[in-house]
């Protein structure tokens, strides 16, 4: 499928997302180890999250949608059945990995699985963590899904890990952490920078002794002596999905943009912080906490940017915004060079060569280097082109946006895949006056 993006009159108006993407993973999988009923408002209903939903089927776990809620009748880890079948996780690594992390801690036989696309995605940064913790688990070669999670002998517990962590992965952390519920003694992680604590902070809401020193990006786990009490929340928006609209509304002439209750969590606002040096005018109008998690209304202005350097902990505070943020440095007057973000080469797509080419195609002068790129930016984007997503839903709009800002328009196909995390997006586009079509 592909769409065309023309040149846009400035974008005005304002919206609400669909509920953050990590944290409707996150409330979704606490939930069904919970004991009770949990409702989880604004929660993400796109591909990534309906994986996570139907492998939680698949473990015998009873849920419905009513609306945009999520309900979940809880019982606890103990009740979980061993799948019939291999759980498939479609392209989603948060589920697989997250899955692996809390079935692990409650000992439930069962293989995880995916797309070919997942199945090239590094698994053995929770593999190895797992196995040293007794996890009895088998993957394919090289380290990769499909995962066998083998059932534990009977009277063999998991032990707690106190480790370094060689990559910031708020997956790998999370899935340890979930693995930790069920494991003897205290789990205590140390990561090289802040990735995302979402799974902190609901677990301390449900109950859970859980100390995080966010300087030291530390975080210390003791497993529960009493069931994980249900949740009842609503979900910010997802900044991330938000991010892109921001950054349309900067680099359009004339928009002036109100997002809703957005996701605030300074571990996710990296993007913010960014484009704030880089003269961005935004303004966060009103702000709120629910279950631990800052939000806000956001107001963004079109905007004149000067480029920058990005590395070091800020990376990984917006390591799903790298696509967008490309977008906004070609528009920003001088150089922008990325660098320590290697890490973009493991996500949906190897975000940073993937990048380079479709960018380049619409006209950006843009260099990759091994953990990075450099971006000689304020040149005019060209456009009339037809560009690829490489089944990378955060490419596939990252290059729309760029649509919007180039001189012709910009033709993206393989845009299907934007359905795994935001199926509306073509659609607020346009009710904020973008011309998308078919
Ligand atoms: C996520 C963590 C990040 C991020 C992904 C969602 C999460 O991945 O890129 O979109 O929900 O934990 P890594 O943990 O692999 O960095």
């Amino acid at each position: 499928m592909k769409l065309e993006v023309k040149p846009a009159s400035p974008l005005r108006g304002e919206c609400t997302l669909p509920g953050d993407k990590s944290l409707s993973h996150r409330a979704a999988l606490l939930a069904a180890l919970a004991e009770g009923e949990s409702r989880i408002e604004n929660f993400l209903q796109a591909g990534v999250t309906k994986a996570m939903l139907r492998a939680l089927g698949g473990l015998g776990v009873v849920w419905r949608l009513e609306g945009g809620s999520l309900i979940v009748e809880g019982e606890g880890p103990s009740r979980l059945h061993p799948p019939k079948q291999a759980l498939d996780c479609g392209n989603s690594a948060t589920t697989l990995r997250l899955l692996a992390g809390a079935l692990a801690g409650a000992n439930v036989r069962c293989v995880l699985d995916g797309s070919e696309g997942l199945r090239s995605r590094p698994m053995g940064r929770i593999v190895k963590p797992l196995r040293e913790m007794g996890v009895p688990l088998k993957a394919a070669p090289g380290d990769v899904a499909p995962i066998q999670l083998v059932a534990r002998r009977e009277g063999t517990s998991l032990r707690a890990l106190a480790i370094d962590l060689p990559v910031a992965s708020a997956q790998v952390k999370s899935a340890l952490l979930l693995a930790g519920l069920g494991a003897e003694g205290t789990m205590d992680l140390r990561e090289p920078g802040p990735s995302r604590d979402h799974t902190e902070r609901l677990l301390a809401s449900m109950g859970v002794e859980i100390v995080t020193e966010a300087q030291a990006h530390r975080v210390r786990l003791k497993p529960p002596d009493s069931p994980l009490r249900p949740l009842r929340l609503r979900l910010p928006g997802d900044i991330s999905s938000g991010a892109f609209l921001i950054v349309a509304a900067l680099i359009v002439p004339g928009s002036d943009l109100i997002l809703r209750d957005v996701g605030l969590n300074p571990t996710r606002v990296g993007l913010l912080d960014v484009l704030r040096k880089m003269g961005a005018r935004m303004d966060i109008l009103a702000q709120t906490e629910e279950h631990g998690e800052p939000k806000g209304d956001l107001r963004v202005r079109a905007s004149e940017l000067q480029g920058l350097q990005v590395d070091g902990p800020v990376v990984v505070r917006m390591i799903d915004e790298f696509p967008i943020f490309a977008v906004a440095a070609a528009m920003a007057e001088g150089q922008t060079v990325v660098a320590e973000a290697a890490e973009l080469r493991h996500k949906e797509s190897n975000r940073i060569s993937a990048l380079c080419r479709e960018l380049r195609s619409i006209g950006v002068a843009i260099e990759e280097m091994h953990d990075g790129f450099v971006i000689d930016g304020g040149r005019r984007l060209r456009g009339g082109v037809h560009v690829q997503s490489h089944g990378d839903h955060r490419l596939a709009m990252a290059l729309m946006v760029a649509g919007l800002a180039a001189e012709e328009s910009v033709v993206v196909g393989g845009v299907e895949t934007i359905e795994e995390s935001f199926p509306e997006f073509a659609d607020i586009l346009r009710q904020l006056g973008a011309e998308v079509t078919d």
